[in-house]
């Protein structure tokens, strides 16, 4: 038996031998991974491909039999885009998107959405997922915000590190286990004017101060590969960027694992960059900056051979690239078991009830209450949870019953996968109307249904369906104007009725890859609908299915008596909304991200750079809609006593505090406890203030707790002009209260002392 059949030796010794057997075609194949919707033969046979990607349930078994049947039968590594669940999968568990995920501000519930994908995916022969994003969302322009934890990169390395254990699991050779991708390594979301993928206007302490950390964090936690973005930073094409992967994620952090470009990132450097003549050129760039597996360039197997053939690149370089991706396959157990999918736990696992209702489990704490108004006026009960009385709901609008909405992007219909199509949605999503028919009989409720208006419609592009890099081009989106005798037929409804439940939102038309949008505007017929809705006089209470921050016209809101936003929650999510409307749940969500007011603030995130002239337009506020961090309960709770065991800190030293948190209201309450730094005097301008930590309270009506903390006082740093953290000594302020306003935050002062 050649060495590196032989199981009992050690990784690195079944890589060398190996890799003493290998041609250079055949390595140069390793590195490649190509979409599996091509010639299968030609990819494994010819090619020699190393990895494939959104592989088709039925060419799973003859890929991985024509690898097995390679000359060195290299198993290949099968991945796919499981970001949200096995989201190419019929009948698979699917949860709501990262940023619904986010608004619980447990990641506990992203670890148990990826455990379950891993479990799912798993069983159908895929063990890599790209997944979790990584990016911060800032333009809330840009079509990707649903696929982010939001805006703070704490919050986000809390959620990330969760996600990626979720996915690795106990160990890359329990048959479940899934390698997590951390991406889009970075800086990726920081487009200007919010379009997708454009240069990115990110100096290398920007990046350090608050792109780079999560990353930071789940790389030296044992991420196991990573993804670049697409964008230039500084006219360097992130795929050429050594510094970045070179220099900082592998000598800096350590990370040892395979890195993988994005969609023809290495081809783009060619056609759309245009900083290589030839893809020779630009193989040879891509893995002298450190880049180990080349997504969907096919040009890349000719070109990485003329590349050694032209002096470009070395056969070395190569080597130690196949190394890696070699190694993850060991370590991942695929030559002995190269992960054929199983039927039998298909059919027990994909989908199955306990899935299911751990789906329905994080929908619940997915959902955050923004406004809760009582009706009748100043003094009354508000509108929620509603009343024991019964009466008629009327359920409004065009993202009620929208199950291919509620799921999001990266859901089977939303577009990237051509076996399942445009208008595919699973038969199991509860969508927010069907879940209010289960809730409501149970509370001898009679509920109605108007859709009232469109969303957007689309057209096909006028250069074709398809880019010069093979993917989709986006079509062509139109709003649907409103229609006079579905307007006419909502009003009735809601004449009748004695609470309306309005549903608006947007759809997986204005999310995604190249799905910027321009403005942040409630699209089609819906604002026309909300108005005359709220005409009618009927209490409304607004549900958004959304994938991210919307403008919500301010006179509207003011005639809005509650406020329930849901993001994309979902295959479960209608019945945990219905459950919050009729208070079989506690509301505990909390913004992960900034509302603005108006598209023109962009950005609105609360971690903003000290130092302007004013902090207004002339013609408008800065202030967000809603705040990061925001969100109510069905209860009152009230923070007092913050205090500080010592004012004066060495940077070694541990910042320990306390805070009383009091719920004075009727309702139990889950209380998401913040803290947050402010250094007074910084010898650069830097955030007024950053999230630091959290903890979620439960209490029972009535109930108080003192909330105790401890901080590193190393948390207390900035990042110098050299882009080095660094612990400043002065004065600092630790803020603590339920969101990130300043009004809404206790605060005590402390010395940092060296
Ligand atoms: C492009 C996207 O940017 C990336 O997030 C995704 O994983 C790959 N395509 C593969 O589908």
């Amino acid at each position: 038996m050649p060495g590196y059949l032989d199981p009992t030796l050690p990784t690195q010794e079944r890589v060398a031998d190996l890799l003493g057997r290998m041609t250079l075609p055949e390595k140069v194949g390793q590195l490649l991974q190509l979409d599996a919707q091509g010639d299968l033969d030609d990819l494994v046979t010819v090619k020699n491909v190393g990895s494939l990607l959104h592989i088709p349930p039925d060419r799973m078994v003859r890929a991985i039999e024509l690898a097995a049947a390679t000359r060195l039968g290299i198993p290949l590594l099968l991945a796919d885009d499981c970001i949200h669940g096995h989201s190419f999968w019929p009948g698979a568990t699917i949860f709501g998107t990262q940023l619904a995920m986010a608004c619980s501000w447990n990641p506990g519930n992203a670890h148990r959405a990826a455990r379950i994908t891993a479990v799912e995916a798993t069983s159908t022969g895929f063990r890599w997922t790209f997944s979790p994003v990584l990016c911060i969302a800032r333009d809330l322009r840009w079509g990707r915000v649903d696929e982010t934890f939001g805006e703070d990169p704490f919050l986000i390395g809390e959620f990330a590190s969760a996600m990626v254990a979720g996915y690795q699991g106990d160990g890359l050779t329990d048959p479940t286990a899934m390698l997590a991708t951390a991406k889009h390594f970075a800086g990726y979301s920081e487009t200007q004017g919010g379009r997708d993928a454009s240069e990115a206007d990110i100096s290398r302490r920007k990046l350090r101060s608050w792109f780079t950390p999560p990353f930071e964090r789940v790389a030296r936690e044992g991420c196991r590969t990573f993804m670049i973005g697409y964008q230039s930073m500084d006219g360097v094409p992130i795929t050429a960027n050594s510094w970045l992967l070179n220099d900082v994620l592998k000598d800096e952090w350590g990370f040892s694992g395979v890195l993988v470009t994005d969609w023809d990132n290495v081809g783009r450097m060619v056609w759309e960059q245009k900083v290589c003549a030839d893809h020779a050129e630009a193989a040879a760039r891509a893995l002298n900056a450190g880049n180990d597996l080349v997504m969907t360039t096919p040009q890349f197997y000719e070109g990485a051979q003329e590349a050694v053939r032209r002096g470009l690149l070395t056969e070395a370089t190569i080597d130690a690239a196949v190394a890696r991706v070699l190694a993850l396959k060991f370590d991942l157990g695929l030559f002995e078991d190269p992960g054929a999918p199983d039927p039998e736990r298909q059919r027990a696992v994909i989908g199955c009830a306990e899935h299911r209702q751990a789906n329905l489990e994080i929908a619940r704490e997915s959902l955050v209450l923004l406004a809760n108004n009582p009706p009748a006026g100043p003094g009354q009960a508000p509108l929620l949870p509603l009343a024991a009385a019964a009466g008629t709901i009327a359920v409004i609008g065009p993202n009620a019953d929208a199950a291919g909405t509620q799921l999001g992007d990266w859901a089977g219909g939303s577009g990237q996968c051509s076996w399942l199509g445009p208008d595919y949605v699973p038969e199991d999503v509860v969508t927010v109307l069907a879940g209010l028919r289960e809730v409501a009989s149970g509370h001898g409720w009679q509920v109605t249904y108007a859709r009232g208006c469109g969303i957007v419609t689309m057209s096909p592009h006028p250069d074709g369906p398809t880019g010069p890099d093979g993917q989709p081009r986006m079509p062509l989106i139109t709003p649907v104007p409103p229609d006079e005798a579905d307007l006419a037929e909502a009003v009735a409804a809601a004449e009748a009725a004695d609470v309306v439940v309005l549903v608006l939102g947007d759809n997986v038309l204005l999310t995604g890859e190249g799905r910027s949008t321009a403005t942040l505007e409630l699209q089609g017929g819906q604002r026309e609908l909300w108005r005359r809705v709220a005409a009618t006089g009927t209490p409304v209470v607004l549900v958004l299915v959304n994938g991210k921050p919307l403008v919500l016209p301010q006179d509207l809101l003011a005639r809005t008596a509650a406020i329930v936003e849901a993001f994309n929650p979902g295959a479960m999510g209608g019945r945990a909304v219905a459950e919050l409307l009729f208070g079989e749940i506690e509301p505990s969500g909390r913004l992960p991200i900034s509302f603005p007011v108006h598209v023109g603030q962009q950005p609105t995130y609360y971690n903003e750079l000290r130092g302007q002239h004013g902090d207004r337009y002339a013609d408008l506020t800065q202030e967000p809609a809603f705040a990061f961090g925001f969100g109510l309960s069905y209860s009152r709770v009230e923070y007092s006593g913050l205090h500080m065991a010592e004012p004066t800190l060495r940077v070694d030293g541990t910042i320990r505090a306390r805070v009383r948190v009091a719920n004075t209201g009727d309702r139990p309450v889950t209380e998401t406890v913040q803290w947050y730094l402010r250094d007074l005097v910084t010898s650069l301008t830097w955030a007024d203030k950053e999230l630091k930590g959290y903890r979620r309270v439960a209490l029972a009506p009535g109930e108080a707790a003192e909330v105790s903390f401890e901080l590193p006082a190393a948390a207390c740093t900035i990042v110098d002009a050299d882009a080095r953290r660094v612990a400043e000594p002065g004065d600092f302020e630790l803020l603590v209260g339920p969101d990130s306003r300043d009004d809404s935050l206790l605060a005590a002062r402390f010395t940092l002392v060296t």
